[in-house]
C-alpha cells in the first residue's frame, strides 16, 4: 500500500513537474492533481499570469507537517478533514491550528520584510475550488513564519463531515530565474501548534572567552513540557544554532522560521556536542550548556530551537548575541566543587593542561581561605534559642553563603579582554590578591582587564554575618571603587555577582 501510494507520487511528479525531490514528506498521501490556470484581475496575491494547480492534499494528518516547494505566482491547495469527535471540540466549535514555516526564499527573492508567502483558507468547499480569494481569511508568513487559528462553528448537519481548505498563494517575483522556489512547511492540527516562534530568548548568556560560551536556560521557563524535570534528561529537547556574521545573510528575513534555522548555521550544538548539565545557581535550577571552537573576536547570534519530540514540528526562541573575546588571556571556567556559583571567565594561568584543572586551581584555592572563616564561625551560637541568636531574621547559615560568595569573587577574579568602565588593569603575574597580602601562586600568563566584584556582595556579609567579626565595607564610590564595582547597565557587566547570568542583569 505504502509503496503504490508512492510510486503514484512519484509518477505524477515525474509527468507534470519534472522534478525530483520536489515534494513533501511520505507521511501524507497525496493526490497530484494538476490544472493550469489563468489567474483573474481581482484575485489578490500572484499577479495575472500563468496559474500553476499544483495538486492537493486528501488530508494533512493531524500534527505532522508537510514540505513544499512553490514558484512564484503559484498555489498550492490542501484540505483537512476536522475530527469531529476530538476531544478539543467543545460547544459546537472546532478550533484548528494552522502554523507554517519557510525553509527558502527563491534566489532571486531581495525583499526581506515580506516573504511573498500567504495562506488562504475556508470551511467552505465552493470558495476554495473557485479561488475566491475574496471570501476567504488569510495571513502571510513573516521572518519566515506564519501562525492562526481557524475557527469553525459546527451545526448538526455538518459535524459529520466538515473540513478545512487551504491554499497557498505566492506572489510574483521579478528576479526570480524559472526554477527558483519557495521551500514551506505548513502543520495543520487540532490540538496545538505545530510549528511555534517565543517573542523571548529563554537563552541567557552568562559567560564567554575567546573561543567557548556558556548559556542557561530557566528550566521553570523554557517550556511547558520540560519543567518536570531538573535533569540532564531533557536535553534532546534543544538545539542551538550558532550563526556567524557571515552564515546569517542566508536566512535574512526568515528569522523566525524552524526549518531555515537548522539549515544555515555555522555551528550546530546539540547534546552530543556540547557539554549539558542540570545546575542550581542564583537559587534556580538551570539548564547549562557548554559550547566550544568559537572564533575569537567574533560576534555569533544564536537560535535555541526546542524540538517537538515525535512529530515534525518545533519552537524557535528569540535569537541571542554574544561576542567571543579578543584573546585567551581569559579563560571560562564552571562547574567549581567549593564555589559552585562560579561561572565566568578568569585569568588564564601557565602550567594547566585543561580547563577543569584551571578550574580546580582557583577552587581549591579559595576554599583553602574559607577554612578559619567556618572555624570562627563556629564560635558564634547559631543553632541556640532565638533570644541567644545574633539575629532573628539572619541565620548562620545566612551569613556563611553570603560571606562563601564574596570570598569566591574575591579570589577568584573574573577576567575581561575589554576595556570597560569600572574594569581594572593588571599585568601579567598579577592579581587583586597580591593586595591582600596573602601567599597566592595566581600568576596570570597575560595581563587582564578584572571584572570587579559589585559591592553588594560586601553588603551582604555585613548585612547577614553577627557583629563579632566587625566586617565593614567601603562607603562612597570612589573608595568603592578601589576594590568594587557596581551596576551600571550596558551590553557587559560592569561588576561581578557570582551566579548570576550577564544577559539577565
Ligand atoms: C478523532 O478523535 C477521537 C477522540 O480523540 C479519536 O478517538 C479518533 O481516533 C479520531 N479519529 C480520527 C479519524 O483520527
Ligand atoms: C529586487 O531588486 C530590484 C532592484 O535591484 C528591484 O527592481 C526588484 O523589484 C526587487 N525584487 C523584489 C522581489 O523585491
Ligand atoms: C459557500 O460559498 C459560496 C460562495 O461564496 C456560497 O454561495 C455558499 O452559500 C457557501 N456555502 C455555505 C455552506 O456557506
Ligand atoms: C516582543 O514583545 C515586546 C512586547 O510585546 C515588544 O516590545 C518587542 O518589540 C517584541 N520583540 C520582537 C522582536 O518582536
Ligand atoms: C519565569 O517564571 C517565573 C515564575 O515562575 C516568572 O516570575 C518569570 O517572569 C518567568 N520568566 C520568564 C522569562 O518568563
Ligand atoms: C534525575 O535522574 C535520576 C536518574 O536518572 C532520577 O533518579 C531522579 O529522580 C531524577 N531527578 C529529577 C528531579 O527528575
Ligand atoms: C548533533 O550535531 C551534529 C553537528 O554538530 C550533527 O551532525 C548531528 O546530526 C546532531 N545530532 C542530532 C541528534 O541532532
Ligand atoms: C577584534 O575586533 C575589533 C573590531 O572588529 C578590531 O578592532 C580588533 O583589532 C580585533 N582584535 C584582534 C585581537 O584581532
Ligand atoms: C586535565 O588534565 C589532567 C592532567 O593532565 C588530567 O588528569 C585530566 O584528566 C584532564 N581533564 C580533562 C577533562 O581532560
Ligand atoms: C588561618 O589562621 C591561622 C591562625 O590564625 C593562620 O596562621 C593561617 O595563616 C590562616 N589561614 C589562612 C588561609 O588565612
Ligand atoms: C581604558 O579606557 C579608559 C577610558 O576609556 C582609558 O582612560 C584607558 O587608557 C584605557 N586603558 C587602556 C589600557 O587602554
Ligand atoms: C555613585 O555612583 C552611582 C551609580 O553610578 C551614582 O548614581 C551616584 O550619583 C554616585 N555618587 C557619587 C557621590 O558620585
Amino acid at each position: 500500500m505504502i509503496l503504490l501510494r508512492l510510486l503514484i507520487l512519484l509518477y505524477t511528479f515525474g509527468l507534470v513537474q519534472g522534478l525530483v525531490g520536489d515534494n513533501l514528506l511520505p507521511l501524507n498521501p497525496f493526490l497530484g492533481i494538476l490544472e493550469v490556470g489563468e489567474k483573474t484581475a481581482d484575485q489578490p496575491g500572484p499577479t495575472i499570469g500563468k496559474m500553476e494547480k499544483r495538486g492537493y492534499y486528501t488530508s494533512l494528518l493531524d500534527a505532522s507537517a508537510i514540505s513544499a516547494t512553490l514558484r512564484p505566482d503559484s498555489y498550492a491547495m490542501y484540505q483537512f478533514p476536522i475530527n469531529t469527535s476530538s476531544d478539543t471540540i467543545s460547544n459546537y466549535q472546532a478550533i484548528v491550528f494552522i502554523s507554517g514555516n519557510i525553509c527558502e526564499l527563491p534566489d532571486g527573492w531581495n525583499d526581506t520584510d515580506s516573504n511573498g508567502l500567504s495562506i488562504y483558507y475556508t470551511f467552505n468547499q465552493t470558495q476554495w475550488q473557485n479561488l475566491d480569494y475574496k471570501s476567504m481569511s488569510s495571513f502571510d508568513f513573516y521572518e519566515g513564519y506564519a501562525q492562526e487559528l481557524a475557527h469553525a462553528q459546527l451545526t448538526d448537519a455538518d459535524t459529520n463531515a466538515l473540513t478545512l481548505y487551504l491554499t497557498v498563494v505566492s506572489e510574483s517575483c521579478a528576479d526570480c530565474l524559472s526554477d527558483n522556489t519557495w521551500t514551506y512547511e505548513v502543520g495543520i492540527s487540532q490540538s496545538n501548534l505545530v510549528f511555534q516562534w517565543h517573542n523571548e530568548s529563554v537563552a541567557s548568556v552568562v559567560d564567554t572567552d575567546s573561543t567557548s560560551l556558556i548559556v542557561w536556560i530557566d528550566q521553570g521557563n523554557a517550556s511547558s513540557s520540560s519543567s518536570s524535570s531538573n535533569n540532564g534528561s531533557m536535553t534532546d529537547l534543544y538545539n542551538f544554532f550558532i550563526y556567524d556574521p557571515e552564515d546569517f545573510v542566508f536566512v535574512a528575513g526568515l528569522a523566525r522560521s524552524w526549518c531555515a534555522m537548522k539549515q544555515g548555521a555555522s555551528i550546530e550544538y546539540n547534546s552530543s556536542s556540547a557539554v549539558v548539565s542540570s545546575v542550581y545557581r542564583g537559587g534556580t535550577w538551570k539548564q547549562q550548556f557548554y559550547f566550544d571552537s568559537l572564533t575569537p573576536n567574533t560576534t555569533y547570534t544564536g537560535y535555541m530551537l526546542e524540538n517537538f519530540g515525535d512529530s515534525n514540528g518545533g519552537l524557535v526562541f528569540e535569537p541571542f548575541q554574544f561576542r567571543t573575546m579578543e584573546s585567551d588571556e581569559c579563560t571560562l571556567i564552571y562547574d567549581l566543587d567549593f564555589c559552585s556559583e562560579v561561572t565566568y571567565s578568569v585569568p588564564t594561568l601557565p602550567d594547566m593542561n585543561n580547563v577543569s584543572e584551571l578550574a580546580e586551581y582557583y577552587d581549591s584555592n579559595a576554599k583553602h581561605f574559607y577554612t578559619n572563616f567556618s572555624y570562627a564561625l563556629q564560635q558564634i551560637p547559631c543553632d541556640t534559642e532565638m533570644d541567644a541568636r545574633f539575629s532573628v531574621v539572619k541565620t548562620c547559615d545566612d551569613c556563611a553563603a553570603s560571606y562563601k560568595k564574596w570570598l569566591c569573587s574575591i579570589t577568584i577574579p573574573r577576567c575581561s579582554t575589554r576595556n570597560i568602565t569600572g574594569y581594572q588593569l593588571y599585568e601579567s603575574g598579577h592579581s587583586r590578591l597580591d593586595k591582600l597580602n596573602v601567599e597566592s601562586e595566581i600568576r596570570p600568563r597575560s595581563d587582564y582587564y578584572e571584572v570587579l566584584p559589585c559591592i553588594d556582595m560586601c553588603n551582604a556579609i555585613v548585612r547577614d554575618c553577627p557583629g563579632d567579626f566587625s566586617f565593614r565595607c567601603p562607603q562612597g564610590n570612589d573608595s568603592i571603587a578601589l576594590s568594587y564595582y557596581w551596576e551600571t547597565g550596558g551590553e557587559y557587566p560592569s561588576c561581578n555577582t557570582v551566579g548570576v547570568s550577564s544577559s539577565s542583569s
